[in-house]
Formats: structure tokens, C-alpha cells, sequence
């Protein structure tokens, strides 16, 4: 059955183990605290390397999976629809912020997901559900946060109710939620958080990009929220009154992915570090990052980052720096912590080719 919401799902055919993500899920509901019918999902952060934004209009960009970042949500049955919640009793746990719900409701974007999956089981008989996540991935950092509890719940869902989703169909479903919460989303961030290996999404296309070395991500958070949603916004007026700056901006980024995706392709990490530091001026000049962002790419240059810049949406939020090893990463870590750095993650980027 098609999804009414679904923003693209003829554009997307699962052809590559990774790129889509880990596909399908046990359908055997698993017990739960008080032992009500319940299902679990997994999923994890990201970063994108290049082309953020540009992505938006069809550019290419490159994300990089942050397995050690994770969400987990678990969704079980109410026996009885809980007092001014609606359909859904959710709970919470925020210790990490990981979906703001100071109120006790869900994102508008997660109610319509739910919405959608209980409509597709024609699970009418369910008066509510109680709805947890757990999870690692700060909120609003542009690290996937939103793309992975989209996913987690995907997952959980299918468990529970069940369905036998496909990896598409787990994408549609991540991308009604991600639609809400970007206001145009272009669909890699819903990739990004179901896969171990690094994803290129290239005109809506995606695909697994071939890596010749190890490199290392060091991840740093300024420690303000980041705001996609409004970033989105505001470069799409902008490019709205102004076709030509649009035009200039994708073809930039566009060159920037390219020589980078070479570069990944054949282990030149000096030289893909020069793109992302390039990338961020590119995204700077857009007035997508901030004074702490600045500072922080400042840091990492200044202690020998390969390159380094501003990740997602921006308008706050973290940034990336390339690093050719664990160690010079652990290096690179502390010094971005000492010098402004809320916190601060280590990745590796892995060697591999498509299959
Ligand atoms: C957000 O992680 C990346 C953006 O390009 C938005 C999107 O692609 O949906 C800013």
C-alpha cells in the first residue's frame, strides 16, 4: 500500500547493502516491563561530510554513520488511552535531550509516523501506546538526532504491529517525521542513521561511496543548538529571490563533493581535508555559521585538523574536523574540549567499497 505522506519513494531503490540502511527487522514483539505487546527499535547518529544544504536542491553530500551515538525506542500497548494525550501516552527519557518533551508529547512529525504505521496494520483496536526513548544523540546538534529516533521508532513500530517493512518503505517512514521536523528534507539523514558505512546521496539517488584509507572525524559540539529547520528556511528565501546565488552555491558544492569523493576514493586525506575546510567558507559566506562554530574550526586547523568545518544544518551546533589517525584524533579531541567544546565524539571513516 503506497504512504500518503511519502516524499519520494519511487526515487529510492534499495541496491546497495548500507546505503539504505539495515532493511528489516524481527517482527516477534518482545515482552516488555509489565509484559503489554511491545516493540524495539535501534538507530544511530551522523555527521555529513560535504553538501549539506546543497543536498536539499539535489547536490550530492556525503554523510559518515556515528555508530557509538545511539537511540534506542521501545513502544508498548496501553491498555487505556491516558487523559489528554490523545491516542498516545508518550514517556520520555530526556536525560540526554533527545526529543524535547518538557510537555509530554511527541514531535508532530512522530504522531504522524505512528499515525501512518497504525493505519497501514489497520491496528484500529489499539487505544494507546506509551512510547520511550533513550538516546545518546544531543538534540538539535545537526547529528541525525531527529532522522534516528524517526528510525528507532520505525523500527519498533514494525515489531509491534507487525509489519514486514522493507528498507524503502523504513525510509519513507523516516522521512514523514524528518519532512516535519526540517521542513524539506532531503532524505540523507534518514539514510545516514540506518547504515554502517558512509552514504552519498546524489540527486535523490543513494549510494555507498568507496573508501581507500581509514580516517578519523573528530566531532565537536559548541554547545548551542544548531536550528535546520529555520536554516532550510532561510537559504530556501534566499534562493528564492535570488536564482543566481542559488546556481553559484550548488555548483561550488557540488565541485567541493566531487573532488572530495575522489579523494576518499583514493586515500588523499590532505586533500579532502582542504574541501571540508573550503566547505565551510562556503557554508560560512551563507551566514549558516556562527562566532563558537568559527572558533571551534579555528581550534582544529590551528592543531593540525586535515580540515575542518560546520556539519548539518548549522545556525549553531557542531563541527567536524579530519584527522588521518585514532591517535591524532585523541589529540585533537582534547584540544578542541580545552578550548570551548561542550563535548566531543571520535569516529572513523572505514575503508570499503561498494558491494
Ligand atoms: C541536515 O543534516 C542536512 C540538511 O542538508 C537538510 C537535509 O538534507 O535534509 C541541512
Amino acid at each position: 500500500m503506497p504512504l500518503p505522506f511519502s516524499p519520494g519513494a519511487a526515487a529510492v531503490t534499495p541496491q546497495q547493502p548500507g546505503a539504505l540502511g539495515t532493511g528489516r527487522v524481527p517482527l516477534t514483539p518482545r515482552p516488555y516491563d509489565t509484559g503489554r505487546p511491545s516493540g524495539t527499535g535501534r538507530a544511530h547518529g551522523k555527521v555529513i561530510l560535504l553538501g549539506e544544504h546543497a543536498v536539499v536542491y539535489g547536490a550530492p553530500a556525503v554523510a559518515v554513520p556515528l555508530p557509538d551515538l545511539s537511540c534506542t525506542v521501545t513502544v508498548a500497548v496501553n491498555a487505556e488511552p491516558a487523559d489528554g494525550l490523545g491516542c498516545y501516552t508518550p514517556f520520555t527519557i530526556p536525560a540526554h535531550g533527545a526529543v524535547p518533551s518538557a510537555d509530554g508529547v511527541l514531535p508532530p512529525g512522530l504522531c504522524l509516523l505512528i499515525d501512518t504505521a497504525l493505519r497501514r496494520a489497520r491496528r484500529f483496536d489499539i487505544p494507546a501506546m506509551e512510547v520511550q526513548v533513550e538516546s545518546d544523540i544531543p538534540y538539535g546538534r545537526g547529528l541525525g538526532s531527529s532522522a534516528a529516533v524517526a528510525r528507532a521508532l520505525t523500527y519498533a513500530l514494525g515489531q509491534l504491529l507487525p509489519l514486514d517493512l522493507s528498507a524503502a518503505e523504513v525510509f519513507d517512514y523516516v522521512q514523514i517525521s524528518e519532512s516535519a521536523a526540517h521542513g524539506r528534507a532531503s532524505g540523507i539523514d534518514a539514510l545516514a542513521t540506518g547504515s554502517t558505512r558512509p552514504v552519498l546521496l546524489s540527486d535523490r539517488h543513494p549510494s555507498t561511496p568507496p573508501v581507500a584509507a581509514e580516517a578519523w572525524i573528530v566531532v565537536a559540539d559548541s554547545g548551542s543548538p544548531g536550528h535546520t529547520k529555520q536554516a532550510v528556511a532561510m537559504l530556501g528565501a534566499a534562493f528564492g529571490e535570488h536564482a543566481l546565488r542559488r546556481e553559484k552555491f550548488l555548483a561550488r558544492s557540488t565541485s567541493l563533493t566531487c573532488r572530495a569523493l575522489r579523494a576518499l576514493e583514493q586515500g588523499q586525506l590532505e586533500v579532502l581535508g582542504r574541501q571540508l575546510t573550503d566547505c565551510h567558507t562556503l557554508l560560512a559566506d551563507l551566514q549558516l555559521s556562527t562566532g563558537c562554530v568559527n572558533a571551534l574550526v579555528d581550534t582544529a586547523l590551528a592543531h593540525g585538523a586535515l580540515g575542518a568545518k560546520m556539519t548539518g544544518g548549522g545556525l549553531g551546533g557542531c563541527v567536524i574536523a579530519l584527522t588521518d589517525t585514532a591517535a591524532a584524533a585523541s589529540f585533537l579531541a582534547a584540544r578542541l574540549d580545552e578550548n570551548g567544546a561542550a563535548q566531543t565524539w571520535t569516529a572513523p571513516i572505514k575503508p570499503g567499497r561498494s558491494a
